[in-house]
């Protein structure tokens, strides 16, 4: 080995908290040491986010529903890139399950530094074709959900405090969001209530949080390529339809949304709690207005 190629054996970790930065073994793994975890992270935003946390160094564990072989193909795939992962079971609007996943947590890894509450999904109908149970299962997974995952994180960080070798917060928490907390979705009633719930609930947790250095923040998607709107991307006319609201005149893809996550999850964003950061090409922009009022 030439001098000053870094040495792969010695584990080198430098770190200055104060700036924000930490490098181990020579790559920029502003994580490292941190455990998280990610819901709904068997496929999608959730699988992308699960991923980019573990290159930037933490810990993750993989929250599915009860899809084990999904879930166990993202931790295969963060283990073979070097990564430490582990798949936990829970549906996210269930209580006990949700007490028992953060149990099984912490009997592995001892505690949480991260949660990515992204588990969501969508029930269509126009307004007056929606049922009840369409309107209280996305009410339940994508509000209750949060809900619930953040309350069991937060008793974590408050009953740990700030160990400055992990973070110089106690701990963050990062609501998945959408465009459509403020952008209203006909046919999605049920969908945007959820999403427009999540900001104020997240609003409100930060505000009660941050004296304990909990930082909590949303982040909101705009149109990214993945199983749950296939049908408005995966044929050029409905992706060049699509791309009329889109600005910045592409489809988003998981990584923009993870690369925002390791952001709001590092020291580099500390001083950054109750925003929603929109990572959506310009989605929100009203972009009829370019040409149009
Ligand atoms: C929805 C997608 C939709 C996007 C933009 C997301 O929150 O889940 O189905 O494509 O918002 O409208």
């Amino acid at each position: 080995m030439s001098a000053g190629e870094p040495d792969e054996r010695q584990e080198f970790i430098s770190q200055d908290k104060e700036k924000g930065i930490s490098v181990n073994n020579g790559k920029h793994q502003p994580l490292h040491g941190q455990v998280a975890l990610v819901t709904g992270a068997s496929s999608g935003i959730g699988a992308g986010v699960a991923k980019a946390l573990a290159r930037a160094g933490a810990r993750v564990a993989v929250n599915h529903p009860g899809t084990p072989e999904q879930a166990d193909r993202v931790v295969a795939e963060i283990q073979s890139a070097g990564g430490t992962a582990m798949a936990v079971a829970a549906d996210v609007s269930n209580e006990e399950q949700v007490k028992k996943m953060y149990a099984d947590l912490f009997s592995a890894w001892g505690t949480i530094d991260i949660l990515v509450a992204n588990a969501g999904l969508q029930r269509d109908a126009a307004l007056i074709d929606m049922t009840l149970a369409q309107w209280q299962f996305v009410l339940n997974v994508n509000l209750t959900g949060q809900f619930l995952c953040a309350r069991e994180a937060a008793r974590e960080f408050i009953r740990r405090g700030v160990d400055s070798n992990r973070s110089i917060a106690a701990g963050k928490i990062i609501c998945m969001s959408s465009v459509h907390e403020v952008i209203p979705w006909a046919g999605h009633c049920n969908y945007a209530a959820s999403k427009g719930g999540i900001m104020l609930m997240m609003k409100s947790m930060a505000q009660e949080l941050a004296p304990h250095r909990i930082r909590v923040n949303s982040i909101g998607p705009g149109a990214i390529k993945t199983p749950i709107n296939r049908m408005a991307w995966d044929t050029p006319e409905a992706e060049a339809d699509l791309l009329k609201l889109i600005p910045y005149d592409r489809v988003g893809e998981p990584d923009d949304i993870a690369r925002a996550a390791v952001w709001l999850a590092s020291d580099e964003s500390d001083y950054v709690t109750g925003i929603t950061l929109f990572v959506d090409g310009g989605m929100t922009l009203y972009p009829g207005f370019a040409t149009g009022g």
